[in-house]
């Protein structure tokens, strides 16, 4: 008999060797200090005794399909958005696993096989993933360094047929920024003008930082063209691993009974969000606040710091940070961002991020962590500075 071996998509690459800088961290083992760290469970925060205790609700026994999401966990997230001035009716709230099902979603909803997704660059790293896995393009526009990250709405105007959405992520990872009101708007009109829906990641929304304008606003008011404003706690309490994201559905009111209807669809073949963090979701996002407010001031109190270490290295500038868990910092580009990091590893037995991984525009870009324990974070920021300095002086 004959044999043959079994086809793979190509929804995942041939090619899964680590790249470099990962061959090189799996070879010298971890390093003493991360400033990658993203995981907010490892950076010694301190979570409530009781936070998770809602989980234990006995209703969670029983199991009640419901693709949106059951109604205490919506009618939670939507009460969220009062902060932000928005009065939204839990009907146009959907529950996911996390912000990037929410992706999946939305790619799934919007787009055929081979159809455009318009994302923003330099932005975060696994838009790639998602698109490749849903069999979506992606069509990047720039945000411009030299005019505060601003989108580039001429580029945005020349984009090519067959885009079916434009994604926004307010404020950017790693960039920190924000959508001005302005920009916002002008956004939402091409949006409806070219048939694109607006899908808006707001999951850094309550971390301003240095702020800007936009912080204080939500893209889940937009009435102008379809919106989809993403939401979850990994970031907003931080506690990825419940598995709870959000969808908030905005826009032209003649426009969202099928959006919601359709994403209805798509959420019941999966129905993934557990009955009992659907259940504690109005607990969690109360009692989750300290949390959230211990996030904030340990970013504010790095980013301070690293400025202040920073203020004595003329090699190496921190650019302004509107808001979210990183920072940007300038580098001479003397070897590539890769090398540099690969250097810090095994030099200093640090880690930071090359800015490549989110397609900075060119070389002499690094990445840092704002969620480390601040002495651990101090520590690495000093070491990197040294190495920089010594590299240029060298
Ligand atoms: C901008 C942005 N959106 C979404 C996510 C993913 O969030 P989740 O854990 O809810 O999938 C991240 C994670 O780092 C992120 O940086």
């Amino acid at each position: 008999m004959r044999s043959a071996m079994a086809h793979f998509s190509r929804r995942t690459p041939d090619d899964q060797r680590p790249n470099r800088l990962a061959a090189a961290r799996a070879r010298l083992g971890e390093p003493e200090l991360d400033l990658t760290e993203s995981n907010p469970t490892r950076c010694r925060l301190p979570y409530p005794e009781d936070l998770l205790d809602a989980l234990a609700d006995p209703r969670g026994l029983a199991y009640q399909p419901e693709p949106k999401g059951l109604l205490e966990g919506r009618a939670a997230v939507a009460r969220q958005y009062l902060g932000w001035g928005i009065e939204l009716e839990p009907e146009r709230i959907m529950l996911t696993a996390s912000t990037s099902e929410a992706y999946g979603f939305l790619m799934r909803l919007l787009a055929d096989p081979g159809d455009r997704l318009l994302v923003p660059t330099p932005s975060y790293p696994l838009f790639d993933q998602l698109a490749r896995l849903e069999a979506v393009s992606l069509v990047p526009y720039a945000l411009d360094v030299d005019d505060g990250w601003r989108p580039d709405l001429g580029a945005l105007a020349a984009a090519p047929e067959g885009c079916r959405a434009l994604v926004v992520v307010h404020p950017n990872n790693p960039t920190g920024s924000f959508i001005a009101p302005e920009d916002a708007g002008r956004l939402a009109e091409l949006c409806r003008a070219r048939g694109w829906a607006l899908i808006a990641d707001e999951v850094f929304l309550p971390y301003p930082l240095d702020g800007g304008p936009g912080c204080d606003r939500s893209f889940a008011a937009t009435s102008v063209c379809l919106t989809f404003t993403l939401g979850g706690l990994s970031k907003s309490i931080g506690l990825p691993q419940l598995k709870l994201g959000w969808i908030a559905v905005s826009g032209p009111t003649e426009e969202l009974p099928a959006a919601i209807a359709r994403l209805e669809y798509v959420a019941d073949a999966y129905l993934s969000v557990g009955t009992p963090v659907a259940l504690a979701a109005p607990y969690l996002l109360e009692r989750g606040l300290p949390v959230q407010r211990a996030i904030a001031s340990r970013c504010r109190a790095n980013l301070a710091r690293l400025r202040e270490l920073a203020s004595t290295a003329p090699a190496v500038t921190v650019l302004p940070a509107g808001g979210g868990w990183s920072a940007v910092l300038r580098v001479p580009s003397l070897v590539d961002d890769e090398e540099l990091a690969i250097h810090l590893l095994e030099a200093a037995s640090v880690a930071v991020h090359p800015g490549y991984l989110f397609e900075m525009p060119g070389e002499g870009y690094l990445v840092v962590s704002l969620l480390p324990p601040e002495e651990f974070f101090a520590e690495g920021v000093r070491r990197v500075l040294a190495a920089v300095d010594a590299l240029v002086g060298g």
